[in-house]
């Protein structure tokens, strides 16, 4: 997100952070979520609403991973999705995340502590998982974006594996992400998984990515197209470019490739 959008941008500064590696450790988003009240990583939902509405219905239930202090939870109960988890590896995100739920009367909203890599839940429990920068959060030392370290790799097979296993057969996973399709999709296209991978854009100046992954979906086809990677052009505005997001990007994906 660009820094004139969000009034907490100045809190969040106040929040220390070593490396980028830290993004990494537990520590760091406890103490930054006993800090700061509300930030939006990438863009708010205003931006990808239009997208995400095609995926969703007043029965879809809903699973966010890392939600951190994000609306988007709040955003989608307005409009209509109303069996939402929320979950978050932080036990400081879920309980500021419960008290500001409940204030507001969203009771109906369940927020849980959980890890991304081992998700505590049922399989086949949910028609969407939904995460927005979460899965960023695993390539920050990656490494070399083309050839990602083997301990990166590992967890991120992990979570999609878990995300796999926790949808219904026809379940969709929406990652709303900075990572570019042609770093992500040999990781979302492994053998193993049974969905198919498509993916749009949003954003005025850098493109985020939106991947839809929807379960037993799959084809030849969607195998033939992942070997036609795309590569987004990108440019970036200044308020873009002094953002934590742009920080953290660099790391994420390789943006002179
Ligand atoms: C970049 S922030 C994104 C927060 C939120 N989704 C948003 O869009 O503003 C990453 C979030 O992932 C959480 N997180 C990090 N590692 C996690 C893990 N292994 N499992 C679940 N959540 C994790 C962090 O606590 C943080 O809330």
């Amino acid at each position: 997100m660009g820094t004139t959008q969000n009034p907490n941008n100045t809190q969040k500064r106040s929040v220390g952070r070593s490396s980028n590696s830290a993004y990494l450790d537990p520590r760091y988003w406890d103490e930054r979520f006993s800090k700061e009240e509300h930030y939006e990583w990438l863009k708010d939902y205003s931006h990808f609403r239009h997208l995400i509405q095609a995926h969703l219905n007043p029965n879809s239930s809903v699973l966010e991973l890392g939600c951190g202090n994000s609306q988007l939870s709040e955003d989608l109960f307005e409009d209509g999705i109303t069996k939402i988890t929320c979950t978050d590896l932080s036990a400081v995100a879920v309980q500021n995340m419960q008290k500001r739920l409940l204030s507001k009367g969203l009771k109906e909203i369940k927020v849980q502590e959980a890890d991304m890599l081992d998700l505590p839940f049922s399989d086949e429990s949910f028609d969407v998982v939904i995460e927005k920068g979460t899965t960023d959060v695993l390539f920050v030392d990656s490494g070399d974006p083309w050839n990602p370290k083997p301990s990166t790799i590992i967890k991120v097979m992990k979570m999609l594996k878990g995300v796999h296993r926790v949808l219904k057969p026809d379940g969709i996973f929406i990652s709303i992400s900075f990572g570019q399709p042609h770093f992500r999709r040999r990781l979302y296209d492994a053998p193993e998984f049974t969905w198919s991978v498509e993916w749009n854009t949003f954003g005025d100046g850098f493109h985020y990515f939106f991947y839809i992954l929807r379960k037993g979906n799959r084809s030849t086809e969607s195998d033939e197209a992942s070997e036609k990677l795309e590569t987004a052009s990108i440019r970036l505005f200044q308020d873009e470019l002094d953002s934590e997001d742009y920080i953290f990007r660099t790391n994420v994906d390789d943006l002179n490739s």
